[in-house]
């Protein structure tokens, strides 16, 4: 099998450069590689670059993620997330080729506290998940094989990330305010990278389509930062911080708006594929484990 995956060194793209390994060649591409062209600005450079791959698989791992900046640079944002999936779309629908790309609960108003289906109305709030749904539709139009994951507030051992902040934070401040309105499940992007090389192993044309892909449970960002704080203090992390407010979307202004309710019902990716999915805490402890300094030990 031979696997096109772009954006490579992404969060997600980190992670599946090692999960993809196993199933076959993964010819892997960030926007500045030169021996292929892997820019998802260029529109025909990246039809091109398919073309001349040739893959039984495009994983694309890329996007235009920076929620409050795409609310000044549309643009930029829709080309990234709704024009170029839907070029690999077309390229992947010429050559038969399975295309598995990634969404977001952002697709969603986040109103009431229900966990949503796949089939739950959109309503998206910001730049962000309009241009992300944009792209769901423009994949699904062009009727190649597909498999599209909606995921949510992923972290990753590598680089930065929400917990990491909270702990840089409760080591210079004393007192951290965190929103403690917006529920949803902190999703590993090792977990998202292990389930897209299972599914594209399970996979027959009948399952393509929109599964939603997060971990179990739910929390809130302040009980998020919580945990990683407690975290942190039991390993014996030195913290400035004495305490941490719960606060209102509403006393943070941002320049995108985001859902409240980011729940998402996994039930339809667990039935297809026979998977089960951890509790977000596994994850989030894992993470925090291969990234903080070992425990100092009190003996
Ligand atoms: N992060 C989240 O909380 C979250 C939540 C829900 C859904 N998702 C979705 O999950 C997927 C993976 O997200 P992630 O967290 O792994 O994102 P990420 O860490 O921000 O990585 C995005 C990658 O896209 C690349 N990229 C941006 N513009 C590009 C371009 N023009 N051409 C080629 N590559 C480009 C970036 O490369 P450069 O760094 O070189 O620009 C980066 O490697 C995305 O579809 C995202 O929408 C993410």
């Amino acid at each position: 099998m031979k696997i096109l995956l772009l954006g490579k060194n992404g969060q997600v793209g980190w992670e599946l450069q090692r999960s993809l390994a196993p199933l076959g060649e993964v010819v892997a591409l960030s926007s500045k590689s030169a021996d292929f062209r892997g820019d998802l600005t260029d529109l025909d450079g990246l039809a091109e670059t398919v073309r001349a791959v040739r893959p039984d698989v495009i994983v694309n791992a890329a996007a235009h993620t920076a929620v409050d900046k795409a609310e000044s640079e549309a643009d930029l944002a829709r080309t990234v997330n709704a024009l170029a999936p839907e070029v690999l779309a077309v390229e992947a629908g010429r050559l038969g080729a399975l295309l598995v790309h990634y969404s977001t609960d952002y697709v969603f108003d986040g109103s009431g506290d229900h966990a949503r289906s796949e089939a739950a109305e959109t309503g998206p709030l910001s730049v962000y998940g309009k241009t992300k749904l944009e792209g769901e539709q423009r994949i699904a139009a062009t009727g190649c094989n597909h498999l599209i994951f909606r995921t949510s507030w992923v972290f990753a051992a590598r680089g930065g990330n929400f917990a990491k902040t909270m702990l840089r934070l409760g080591a210079e401040r004393e007192v951290l305010n965190v929103i403690n309105d917006q529920i949803g499940a902190p999703t590993g992007a090792d977990l998202i990278a292990d389930v897209s090389a299972h599914a594209i192993r399970r996979f027959i044309p009948e399952l393509a389509g929109v599964y939603h892909l997060v971990a179990a449970g739910e929390t809130s960002w302040y009980d998020y930062a919580r945990l990683a704080l407690e975290t942190a203090r039991e390993r014996g992390q030195p913290l400035k911080l004495t305490q941490i407010n719960p606060i209102a979307t509403s006393a943070y202004p941002t320049p995108a708006r985001r859902p409240l309710n980011s729940r998402l019902d996994t039930s339809r990716l667990r039935e297809a594929f026979g998977l089960s999915l951890p509790q977000w805490e596994a994850g989030v402890r894992r993470m925090l484990d291969e990234t903080l300094p070992p425990a100092v030990s009190k003996t």
